[in-house]
């Protein structure tokens, strides 16, 4: 990627009152240079950001609006942008605060999956950061761990930086830029929240999705929906099932698991209502788990691909490659917003292509078998779980009502929780262990 004809000619180049010392990286939109102030030799960084990208002033400005604004916030999880101009060749380039550390997706690549509790931390204050962009109105739209800095000072503890806010901006509002370049523009659109992919209006939820993603990712060690191209991930995003973090990683709470499932919402409106709700969520959730750790074993008898899975899901593949190429579903960035299709079922990670996501093709699966050492699934006992899982959510309801304090955390988690009544995948004792384990965590009685 040139950010301009050829960016290694910057070097030594004045931009402003900046002189560009070295290359320190790249991204889809452009490259990142470490600089330095002439007058006072304080280093920064710069991002030169590809001509092509800004093709009209008004842009720019729209965009240099936007870094003023997000400076405005202070918040001292989000970079600070000193200054910014245009190369004589047309290219913007922003100068900001250069941040010593790593981004959490050098981490991620270099140590896999995080512990849950540093997880939740760095999440915490990602969502932190977050709400307050959201507060003054500006979405990030491009949430990502690429865009995230773990932050590692001389002295003091590290701490998290997002990096990009509002850069992404364009690509809400050019569809055809998502899908004619998404692979050099964007990146890859694993964080896409649904109505991203159909270029409707980014909204607050749309940071959210992404933050239930990277946080799957976080945990897990890899992205909820992965596919071998721009188009089946998109389609995963706006119709897939959500897979379930627990079905992947045994050690995590319950309501953990509920809670990124319900950032993964397919409508924003069903996502958590704030950044601050879920940062709160995550705050309760790492309390608990620092009180009372999590029981460590992973969930016995529900391996990641059982060979019967595994057979349907090699079954699917080649089903749902047809089915899906014949499917009338249109393009997903198409300009005409997509009415939501209902979500299926829920799905345990499955390796790429994970086009699993069509109810002809998911109905095989039903024949997973259960776990060693539990009962078959019962539809009886189903129907009493469901039926205990509404009455909580009732009493919840009723204590609100009489203005007593809810953990909106309890709801949600009992709705994800019901969600997974349907999932063939999900068993019986499973969901028995999950109910009891919210039961405990919000007090309510059996
Ligand atoms: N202010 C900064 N200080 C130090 N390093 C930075 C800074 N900003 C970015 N980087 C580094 O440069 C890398 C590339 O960033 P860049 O934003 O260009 O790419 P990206 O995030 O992968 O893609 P995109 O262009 O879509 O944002 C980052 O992952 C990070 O390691
Ligand atoms: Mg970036």
């Amino acid at each position: 990627m040139k950010a301009t004809g050829d960016p290694d000619l910057l070097i030594g180049r004045e931009l402003g009152d900046y002189t560009v010392l070295a290359r320190l990286g790249e991204g889809g939109m452009g490259v990142i240079y470490e600089g330095e102030q002439r007058l006072i030799h304080k280093k920064v960084a710069i991002k030169v950001l590809n001509a092509e990208l800004s093709q009209s002033m008004d842009e720019v400005r729209r965009l240099l609006d936007e870094a003023r604004a997000v400076n405005a916030i202070g918040h001292r999880g989000i970079v600070d942008i000193f200054s910014a101009g245009t190369l004589p060749e047309g290219a913007p380039y922003l100068v900001m605060e250069l941040l010593a550390g790593q981004s959490l997706e050098a981490r991620l690549k270099a140590q896999g999956p995080l512990p849950v509790l540093e997880a939740l931390e760095l999440m915490i204050e990602i969502l932190d950061a977050l709400g307050a962009a959201h507060a003054v109105g500006i979405v990030h739209r491009d949430l990502k761990p690429s865009n995230v800095m773990v932050v590692t000072p001389a002295h003091g503890a590290a701490y998290t930086k997002l990096l990009d806010f509002g850069l992404a901006k364009r690509h809400a509002t050019r569809p055809d830029d998502n899908l004619t370049r998404a692979g050099s523009v964007m990146g890859t659109p694993t964080y896409m929240a649904p109505e991203q992919c159909r270029a409707e209006p980014c909204v607050p939820q749309t940071d959210l999705y992404a933050a239930g993603v990277m946080l799957f990712e976080l945990i897990s060690g890899r992205a909820p929906f992965q596919a071998e191209n721009l188009f089946d991930l998109m389609a995963l995003h706006v119709k897939g099932a959500r897979p379930s973090l627990r079905a992947s990683v045994g050690a995590v709470p319950p309501e953990l698991d509920a809670l990124v499932r319900s950032m993964m919402a397919k409508v924003p409106a069903e996502r958590p209502s704030s950044a601050a709700q879920v940062r709160d969520a995550l705050i309760a959730i790492r309390d608990r788990l620092r009180a009372a750790p999590v029981r460590p074993q992973p969930r016995p008898g529900r391996p990641a691909m059982p060979l019967l899975l595994a057979g349907a899901v090699a079954l699917a593949v080649v089903v749902g490659g047809v089915l899906w190429l014949r499917s009338p579903t249109p393009a997903p960035a198409a300009t005409t917003p997509v009415a939501s299709p209902p979500e299926l079922p829920e799905a345990p990670v499955v390796s790429p292509p994970a086009v699993v996501n069509t109810p002809e093709v998911v109905a095989p699966v039903v024949a997973h078998p259960p776990p060693a050492g539990t009962r078959p699934v019962a539809a009886n006992g189903r129907a009493e779980l469901l039926a205990r899982i509404e009455r909580h959510l009732q009493t919840l309801n009723e204590r609100a009502t009489r203005g007593e304090r809810v953990d909106p955390l309890a709801r949600t988690s009992l709705s994800a929780l019901k969600g997974q009544v349907a999932d063939p995948h999900v068993t019986t004792a499973e969901l028995r262990e999950d109910l009891r384990s919210l039961e405990k965590t919000y007090r309510l009685s059996p």
